[in-house]
């Protein structure tokens, strides 16, 4: 188990299933301190995130967990509000975030840009979403609301489904997942298959079988559905992308169909692909996964940022 003080986050790989499960331990002690005890962990401290790509729930729920450990946050959400638009490179302003902060978020649409950018800084840096490939903080909230619904993640039958071509979370959720011992159900239309070359390496510790349709004989074996956006912003062609556009969308007839406790999951945000009649039925855990998303977060800040925590 690694120590986590002043360690970056960059890419789920860097974790194994010990790190993953002191995350998930420390998420749940964290969560049960009250808010006093909470706000002693990041007090007189400062985050700074520059997200280059738009971003509701991780932006948020990163600013929320750091004003729960009573620090604050400073940032830019809006490049063309910033010196980017006139041109200044991430690196420098990486540098001048490490100045003004004590731990610094990024998102950019560019695979590598926080490993560079955590190069530079001297500050811990996390990785909100690097490219297509990684999203290693949204993989580990997965990985706890998992554990926390399901109450394991060995033996759970998952079903992902949409887009695995350009989904980046799916990409650190599969190697995530191959801390486990899991089976996976790839659904996605031939256009929109997973990247092989990109999970090579997850490959070998993970039963993977890819399918075209979320049939019934598929349906009735999954434990969760993980479900994900078709990322428009990312197809090279806008053609395609309306050819593959509302191929899947899981609605009440698809919940009868499946086994009755299945839980529903989605990063979010999520369009057609989830249809608003499943919302309030149990079986819809994304809202609860993106309210984990904070406490998660939380957590690893406090242990980025105290050599012990409490
Ligand atoms: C995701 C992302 O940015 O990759 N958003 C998120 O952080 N939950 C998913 C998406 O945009 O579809």
């Amino acid at each position: 188990m690694g120590n986590f003080f002043n360690r970056d986050v960059v890419s789920i790989k860097d974790f194994s299933r010990k790190d993953l499960e002191f995350i998930f331990s420390c998420t749940d002690r964290v969560a049960s301190l009250k808010p006093h005890e909470k706000a002693e962990l990041g007090k007189g401290r400062t985050l700074g995130y520059i997200f280059y790509e738009p971003s509701t729930r991780t932006r948020m729920s990163f600013e929320a967990a750091m004003a729960s450990l009573g620090g604050s946050s400073i940032g830019i959400f809006d490049s063309k509000t910033a010196s980017v638009e006139k041109g200044e490179s991430l690196a420098d302003t990486i540098r001048i975030m490490d100045l003004y902060s004590d731990v610094i978020v990024l998102r950019h649409p560019l695979d590598g840009s926080s490993r560079f950018a955590a190069e530079l800084s001297k500050h811990p840096l996390i990785n909100a979403g690097s490219g297509g490939e990684e999203h290693p903080t949204q993989a580990m909230l997965d990985l706890y609301t998992m554990l926390k619904v399901k109450k394991r993640i060995d033996g759970l039958n998952i079903g992902i489904v949409g887009d695995l071509k350009y989904g980046r979370t799916v990409y650190s959720l599969l190697y995530g997942l191959s801390n486990y011992d899991v089976t996976i159900h790839l659904i996605s239309p031939p256009t929109l298959s997973i990247r092989k070359e990109s999970i090579y390496e997850a490959m070998k510790d993970l039963k993977i079988i890819e399918h075209e349709n979320l049939d019934d004989r598929i349906l009735s074996d999954l434990d969760i559905i993980y479900v994900t956006r078709i990322q428009k912003e990312r197809f090279p062609d806008p053609q395609e992308y309306e050819k593959v556009k509302g191929t899947y969308t899981i609605d009440t007839s698809i919940l009868g169909r499946a086994k009755s406790d299945v839980s529903i999951m989605h990063p979010m945000p999520r369009l057609e692909e989830i249809s608003h009649s499943i919302d309030n039925t149990e079986n819809a855990i994304y809202f609860k996964q993106a309210a984990y998303g904070k406490e998660l977060r939380a957590a690893l800040l406090a242990l980025i940022l105290n050599e012990r925590l409490i």
